[in-house]
């Protein structure tokens, strides 16, 4: 088998690659990535010369790019996409060039090249929010409520697929998970963010009253989902994909300082962001029952592998904190 991984070179493409080869070691990957600031060909540096692994640069929002990658490919896993809700706010046009236009453009070409399955990697923020008081969870009957640019655009990507489904007979299937967390995960996101920031002796920024919940999951346990849908998922069919680790962010942020034996000092509540979604809980019965998927790993003791690949790779993130990095910080956490 032939696949071409959009976005392997982002946090859970390139976990999806080492997890792919270690589990199915005679298929031929492709990874296919623009290399934005998220994108990072390091992830992947001990597979570089793997016989079975190729890199090639390049846009999924380009026709020319994603015609010539095609060719001879048997499955396309879309990872690919803006994914920070934070930039969204700050400026949204990207998140619609590569997750709305790029999506279009990648699923054009699929069809044009009679890929034999189209797998999109999507999100549980299409939903929109969940009230903190209830306990309703997404589900794939779930009506769309996207109320983030970033969620917009995954919600129009969602959409994109299933129209290609129905008009074009692609044979597509398409993913919704929750928040993910782990190794490579660029320090901009929550976990990832806390824990390099505590690392460096600076405060974690909280937003709001820290009461948003967040239902957690270990990468490579969103891998080994993906992996399920395409052995044995339904053609046009759609995944909830999350573990009941509904968690709000400030017992995240509490336990990380517990493992690391910092005090809560190092808490800042800063401003809120805005429009922030309250909740979000997943009801993965459908991919638990149908494809008999579970998740591995329970919570703490992924957030302590987490943090110890974090204490064990600083030059890996630290590279990652650079000038642009700092400038981006300034301008989300200290100007608004
Ligand atoms: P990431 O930001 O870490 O990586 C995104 C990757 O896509 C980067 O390597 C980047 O260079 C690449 N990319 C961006 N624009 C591109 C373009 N136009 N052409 C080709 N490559 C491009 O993202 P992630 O957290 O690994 O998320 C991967 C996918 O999973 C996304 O589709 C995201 O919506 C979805 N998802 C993420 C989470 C999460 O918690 N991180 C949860 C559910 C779903
Ligand atoms: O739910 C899946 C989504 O999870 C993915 O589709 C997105 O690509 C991914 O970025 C993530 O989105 P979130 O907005 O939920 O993740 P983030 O880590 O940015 O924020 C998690 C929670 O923590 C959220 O309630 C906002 C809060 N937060 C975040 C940051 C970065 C803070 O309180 N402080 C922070 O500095």
């Amino acid at each position: 088998m032939r696949i071409l991984v959009t976005g392997g070179a982002g946090f859970i493409g390139s976990n999806f690659i080492h997890y792919w080869l270690q589990n199915h070691s005679s298929d031929q990957i492709v990874n296919f990535d623009k290399l934005t600031y998220a994108g990072n060909l390091e992830n992947l540096k001990n597979i570089r010369n793997n016989e079975n692994y190729t890199f090639v640069k390049g846009d999924i929002a380009s026709s020319k790019d994603v015609t010539q990658a095609m060719k001879g490919i048997d499955i396309v896993i879309n990872f690919a996409a803006e994914t920070h809700v934070d930039r969204s706010i700050l400026d949204p046009a990207p998140f619609v060039i590569t997750n709305v236009v790029g999506t279009q453009v990648l699923l054009d070409a699929a069809a044009k090249a009679k890929i034999k399955h189209f797998h999109h990697v999507s999100t549980d923020e299409v939903f929109g929010a969940l009230d903190l008081a209830s306990r309703q969870k997404f589900s794939e009957e779930t009506n769309y409520n996207p109320r983030s640019p970033y969620a917009a655009t995954k919600a129009a990507s969602d959409h994109l697929v299933r129209a290609y489904f129905a008009t074009y007979n692609l044979p597509v299937t398409i993913s919704n998970c929750s928040n993910n967390f782990g190794p490579y995960q660029f320090p901009e996101k929550l976990i990832s963010l806390s824990i390099t920031n505590l690392l460096e002796g600076k405060k974690v920024p909280v937003y709001g009253d820290g009461l948003y919940v967040r239902d957690w999951l270990y990468v490579e346990d969103h891998a080994s989902a993906i992996d399920l849908v395409l052995q044995k998922g339904k053609i046009g069919e759609t995944y909830c994909i999350g573990q009941d680790n509904d968690i709000a962010n400030i017992e995240v942020i509490k336990k990380i300082l517990a493992i690391l034996a910092k005090g809560e000092s190092m808490i800042e509540y800063v401003k809120d962001r805005p429009g922030h979604d309250r909740r979000y809980a997943m009801d993965a019965t459908r991919i638990k029952k149908e494809l008999g998927w579970h998740a591995k790993y329970d919570f703490d003791m992924a957030l302590e592998l987490t943090i110890k690949w974090y204490q064990q790779n600083t030059k890996w993130w630290k590279k990652l904190k650079d000038r642009k990095f700092e400038e981006y910080y300034e301008e989300q956490y200290v100007k608004r």
